[in-house]
């Protein structure tokens, strides 16, 4: 039997999108089925490790053996990602967070008036930019969702967050559907992956992570 790749590790990642209420019955979201991040927590727990995901707003059953923790905003997976951080080895962002939310969020539903609405939007915190500035981050995985210029964008991500690996993905590959074609960006260069389901592209994913941890001795360095 071969050892598992992620034994004795533990893992914590985000999935799915993010719903930003504007009033009681709307909001901002986008169309991340959580199938991507659900396939990695899959991937992860075949592997040998311990798994807490925090999940936006999406129908997937939970892998078996993944703790889930569910969430709505862009705020609450922020601050139950930090409060679950302690003690973990890896952080994966697979999530597709809101990078802008309503500035102000109506308590009443906002009648129709046939007039124009102007909507204020303010940034949302960057919850991975976040842990992977911390003197005692994870190895920190990020995830970079494009509609162009993937090499450019997914390299420039993986350099200003400090990041050990950028998994992209052009959205018209990898948003909603069953399979992804993505590259893998770590420090040593560009590894291009074959389209597949999402649970073969997540288990090579695993299978490059677990290389690098133990190729810097659960260090690795951007
Ligand atoms: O859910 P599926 O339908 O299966 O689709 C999968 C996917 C396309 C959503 C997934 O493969 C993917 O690319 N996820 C990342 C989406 C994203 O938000 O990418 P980004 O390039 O905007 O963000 C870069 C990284 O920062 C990501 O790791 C993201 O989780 C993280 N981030 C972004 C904004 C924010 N406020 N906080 C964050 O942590």
């Amino acid at each position: 039997l071969q050892p598992k790749s992620l034994a004795g590790k533990r893992v914590l990642l985000t999935a799915g999108p993010t719903f930003e209420p504007i009033d009681p019955v709307r909001g901002l979201t986008n169309s991340s089925s959580g199938k991507m991040g659900f396939a990695l927590a899959q991937a992860c727990v075949e592997a040998g490790a311990a798994v807490t995901m925090i999940a936006g707003p999406v129908t997937l059953p939970t892998p078996r053996g993944v703790r889930r923790v569910d969430v709505q905003t862009s705020a609450q997976m922020r601050e139950a990602t930090l409060r679950n951080l302690p003690g973990q080895d890896v952080f994966i962002g697979v999530a597709a967070v809101a990078d802008y939310r309503p500035k102000m969020v109506s308590a009443e539903k906002i009648k129709k008036s046939g007039e124009p609405l102007t909507l204020v939007l303010e940034c949302t915190s960057d919850i991975l930019g976040e842990i992977a500035a911390r003197p005692d981050a994870p190895l920190c995985v990020g995830f970079a969702a494009e509609s162009q210029h993937l090499e450019t964008y997914a390299e420039s991500k993986r350099k200003a967050k400090n990041l050990a690996l950028v998994v992209g993905n052009l959205v018209q590959d990898g948003l909603g559907g069953e399979t992804n074609r993505v590259t893998l960006f770590d420090a040593t260069g560009a590894y291009p992956l074959p389209p597949a389901k999402k649970i073969i592209v997540a288990r090579c994913i695993v299978a490059h992570l677990a290389s690098l941890m133990e190729k810097f001795d659960g260090k690795p360095r951007a």
